[in-house]
């Protein structure tokens, strides 16, 4: 029989929060999701007492692994009100709105990952655009200037990173709670994707989202990381507030098409960011120009040079041009990144010059002197 909400909340009744009260009726809880027996909600304190609850949240998951059926349960605590004050009422019918409190991420403590010397993320304001793709040729591309790099799938709506690394196998658990990521092709590899079936509908809401890749960044053991690429999900959500409110991010890389429209998205992608004090690196602009295979001809059908463009409009860095060909796509779709797999094609230079920018973009390279940049921010 299907594990129900109700019986989840009754195996939590029997935990006791910090003040001796029944975790089910301490107004901390958000919204319970079950799917599948997988049970995911997440414990909202106050930013002081995470010391105290930790082991409430521990005991929490215990709990409702041993309630018959469920196959697993991920508990996170998230601290959003720093400020304190009264809970939540149970957030259940309404989870809380992320975009209320993420005006000044700068204002909260930000703990890096231990290990890992930076953080960035690979986004871009629409879908489609070749984010997972980017991020994968670019985290080899920075693997092959002598790094160690990591790459984190955050796109636990529709994580990519166990097809284009073709990936199968589960990671595994260390001492019980910390996972141990994958290794391939050098990267040290973590997707939402390794631990949930590909056809498991998932109805994840935003505070589902933020416990995820909570856990991701803080109970995965990364190991030493000298860069750690983050392949974001789509658009200007959720996530993306997350990541820049529980990581100190070094900066984001933001992919574009050259379309107009497409870029529209990009535009709301570098507003965003600045908008939470992350500095975006640069601008990447995908399937810039067609290369056709059979003769090499070159066409820009998306009407090539946009992104260079709109970066230069918006003050920020242009870190190159990545053709549309079919060797990407396929390579990229069967799980041989063209980085690994043809390191020395046109295509493996092209993500490595991108990758040498980025690198200088995060030690303060050419553009370290450069004047704050203009926002332009048109939604
Ligand atoms: N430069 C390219 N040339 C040809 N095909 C490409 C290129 N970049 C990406 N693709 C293909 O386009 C598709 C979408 O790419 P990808 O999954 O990287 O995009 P995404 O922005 O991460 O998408 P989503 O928003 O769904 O996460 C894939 O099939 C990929 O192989
Ligand atoms: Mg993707």
């Amino acid at each position: 029989m299907a594990v129900t909400k109700e019986q989840v909340l009754t195996a939590l009744a029997a935990v006791a929060a910090p003040n001796g009260s029944g975790l089910a009726e301490a107004r901390v809880l958000s919204d319970i999701v079950v799917s599948d027996g997988k049970v995911f909600f997440s414990i909202t304190v106050d930013a002081a007492s995470v010391k105290a609850w930790e082991p409430v949240r521990k005991r929490a998951e215990d709990a409702v692994k041993a309630v018959p059926g469920v196959v697993s349960a991920l508990v996170a605590l998230t601290a959003e009100r720093a400020g304190g004050g009264a809970p939540a009422p149970q957030a259940a019918q309404r989870p809380a709105a992320p975009h209320a409190h993420a005006a000044h991420p700068a204002d909260k403590v930000q703990p890096g990952i231990p290990g890992v010397d930076a953080v960035i993320a690979v986004a871009s304001g629409k879908g489609g655009v070749g984010k997972s793709t980017t991020a994968v040729n670019l985290a080899l591309g920075l693997r092959d200037l002598g790094l160690k790099v990591g790459i984190l799938d955050a796109d636990i709506y529709g994580p990519s990173l166990p097809k284009l690394l073709a990936i199968r196998e589960k990671p595994q658990t260390i001492g019980g709670n910390r996972l141990k990521p994958i290794e391939r092709y050098g990267l040290t590899v973590m997707s939402i994707g390794f631990l949930i079936d590909e056809d498991t509908p998932m109805i994840w809401r935003g505070p589902m989202v933020m416990s995820a890749i909570t856990q991701m960044l803080r109970e995965v053991e990364w190991g030493k990381l000298d860069i750690m690429v983050v392949d974001m999900p789509p658009g200007t959500g959720d996530a993306q507030l997350t990541m820049a409110q529980q990581v100190p991010l070094k900066g984001a890389v933001i992919v574009s098409t050259p379309q107009d429209l497409a870029l529209i998205d990009a535009r709301r992608g570098v507003a965003m960011f600045k908008r939470v004090n992350v500095p975006v690196l640069g601008v990447v602009e995908n399937m810039s120009y067609f290369l056709c295979p059979e003769c090499g001809t070159r066409s820009d059908i998306f009407g090539h040079g946009g992104a260079r463009h709109e970066a230069e409009r918006q003050g920020v860095p242009f870190l190159g041009e990545v053709p549309l060909h079919m060797t990407i796509r396929e390579k990229s779709d069967a799980g041989l990144p063209v980085v690994a797999t043809e390191p020395d094609g046109p295509h493996a230079k092209i993500y490595r010059d991108i990758a040498a920018k980025v690198l200088a973009e995060i030690r303060g390279g050419p553009s370290a002197g450069r004047a704050a940049p203009k926002i332009v921010i048109e939604a």
